[in-house]
């Protein structure tokens, strides 16, 4: 295994993640562990990580001095780089300016580590590498026994190598996705340079997951309050799994779920599983609160503080309960750790179902928290949800209260839900020939908009009078920026003609080609 030691960085987690992509398992620990626990820890290597300090703080923390004693292969990553150069008799200097974003490294003579790794070759012929670069002070003198590894005009010590000790550091992030080389630099470290076994695999991440939390928890009872949604399903799954019947879900229905969700979910957890499940039906007591109601912030804060509200008295019936589980991922973590600017205006105020406040007096438990999106899918997998469950399109917290133009009314709801299933169900069973994948996958989130107007049509020999629903398919990697699906012209034929024929009380249906920004992807 791999120890990874973490100064500080937001993004150390991204370096476990690429060990683990490499199928390598891997520990974070705080950098300033005992030498004792650095010998004791059975490494096969150490990573040492960036930290958040900048060059205007000083960051004095040092790796253990056992690290560099072990025999292992050691790799110092920015921060973890420059401490390596000061504890080995090297020297740093804060630099003039702060380098911060993306830059062109040269690589020097055959290192095992970036010997042959290259993203283009300069007409000289020399290899170069397209990396992520983010740091204020710099190696000016290697240690003993070091030798260059790559350099860039303004840092001309940007990775070096003492091949015989197997000491390696590089000033870039290599486990950033800008670092395009990264993964294959991270691999070569820990699968060759270690020699560690790529056998680590998602069971063995349960197994491990499962005793952890059964360590944390005892014989307390925990509350998790399910949405139906990815994480929070493969987080009652992996709990289920840790502490079976210690776990109670809490399944609020505010009314704004998609046709048939809440009985899915209850089929599933409850009947399927075995999961302890309270399901609320909260639909006529938010759809009260939503009377009249008009304006998109005023609607989301009532959906939010009801939530809470029903979310609580449920709860609060539990009296055994110590535990509050959460589906909180990693992009969540870091989202929430000041890495958005506090300058930024709200553009809309997220309601999470997860985000519940801490009024519960509840310990939290965030099982999911080390994981990314496509980790906890497989997860899920490998728990044995189904993956039409896993790799559902999101959806957002508030519901059809934010695809329910203005007023929400239960019979717009009702309308919505029908022409939103049947746009889905077309989007699953298009299948596009250039990949052979269907509309489904092919985009990232899709769904029908009630738009609260109502326009003129023909039906066999009547005149129609009713309402029209939007289509809207993006396309996006992290959902701040999306395009609009180029979805075939006759899939949205089908799908329309499908909602007018089927759905009573439409006859428009309207395709969105909006990109995000501009618009945003819900429409409110
Ligand atoms: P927008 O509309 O802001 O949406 O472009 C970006 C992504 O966030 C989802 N979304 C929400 N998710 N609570 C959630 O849990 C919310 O209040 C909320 N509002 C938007 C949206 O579905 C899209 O995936």
């Amino acid at each position: 295994k791999i120890l990874i030691l973490d100064f500080g960085s937001q993004v150390t987690q991204l370096i476990a993640r690429r060990v683990r992509e490499a199928n390598v398992y891997c520990e974070i620990h705080p950098c300033d562990v005992s030498d004792d626990f650095v010998r004791g820890f059975g490494a096969k290597g150490v990573i040492l990580s960036g930290s958040h300090m900048s060059a205007y703080e000083e960051a004095t923390d040092k790796a253990p001095q056992a690290v560099f004693e072990l025999g292992v292969p050691v790799l110092g990553i920015c921060y973890g780089m420059q401490t390596m150069a000061q504890q080995l008799g090297g020297r740093v200097e804060p630099g003039k300016e702060r380098e911060f974003g993306y830059a062109e490294v040269r690589a020097h003579g055959h290192t095992r580590l970036l010997g042959g790794v290259e993203d283009f070759r300069t007409i000289e012929g020399h290899g170069m590498l397209k990396v992520w670069m983010s740091h204020g002070d710099k190696v000016v003198e290697m240690p003993p026994g070091f030798k260059l590894m790559a350099s860039t005009p303004s840092c001309p010590i940007a990775a070096m190598a003492d091949e015989d000790r197997r000491f390696y550091a590089v000033q870039f992030h290599p486990e950033v996705t800008h670092t395009l080389q990264g993964p294959a630099i991270l691999q070569r470290f820990v699968r060759e340079i270690c020699g560690a076994k790529p056998d680590w695999i998602m069971s063995d991440y349960i197994a491990e997951a499962v005793e952890k939390i059964r360590q944390q928890v005892g014989n307390e009872e925990v509350i998790l309050g399910l949405s139906g949604g990815v994480d929070s399903s493969v987080a009652a799954a992996l709990l289920h799994r840790a502490i079976g019947d210690q776990l109670t879900c809490v399944f609020v229905d505010h009314g704004l779920l998609r046709l048939n969700e809440a009985e899915m979910v209850m089929d599933m957890f409850a009947r399927n599983m075995g999961v302890k499940v309270i399901h609320v039906d909260a639909s006529a007591q938010f759809m009260g609160k939503l009377a009249g109601e008009t304006d998109p912030e005023v609607k989301r804060k009532i959906i939010g503080k009801e939530f809470v509200e029903v979310f609580q008295s449920e709860s609060g019936k539990l009296s055994n309960a110590k535990w509050l589980a959460q589906g909180t991922i990693y992009p969540d973590v870091v989202e929430s750790g000041g890495a958005k600017s506090k300058k930024a205006t709200t553009i809309k105020s997220h309601h999470n179902v997860g985000g519940l406040p801490d009024t519960l007096h509840l310990k939290l438990l965030e099982p999911l928290r080390e994981l990314f999106k496509d980790e906890v899918r497989a997860l899920g997998v490998a728990l044995g949800l189904p993956h039409n469950m896993v790799y559902r399109h999101p959806f957002p917290g508030p519901g059809l209260g934010v695809r329910i133009l203005g007023e929400v009314k239960k019979d717009y709801a009702d309308l919505l839900r029908r022409a939103d299933a049947i746009f889905i169900e077309e989007l699953h069973k298009t299948v596009d020939e250039n990949s052979g994948k269907t509309w489904y996958e092919l985009t990232s989130q899709a769904f029908a908009v009630f738009l609260p107007v109502k326009s003129v049509g023909v039906m066999g020999d009547g005149r129609t009078y009713d309402y029209v629903v939007a289509l809207r398919a993006v396309q996006t990697q992290d959902f701040m920026t999306a395009h609009w699906a180029h979805l075939p012209y006759d899939l949205l034929g089908r799908v329309s003609n499908r909602i007018i024929n089927e759905v009573r009380g439409i006859n428009r249906v309207v395709y969105d080609v909006s990109g995000k920004p501009p618009a945003t992807i819900e429409w409110e």
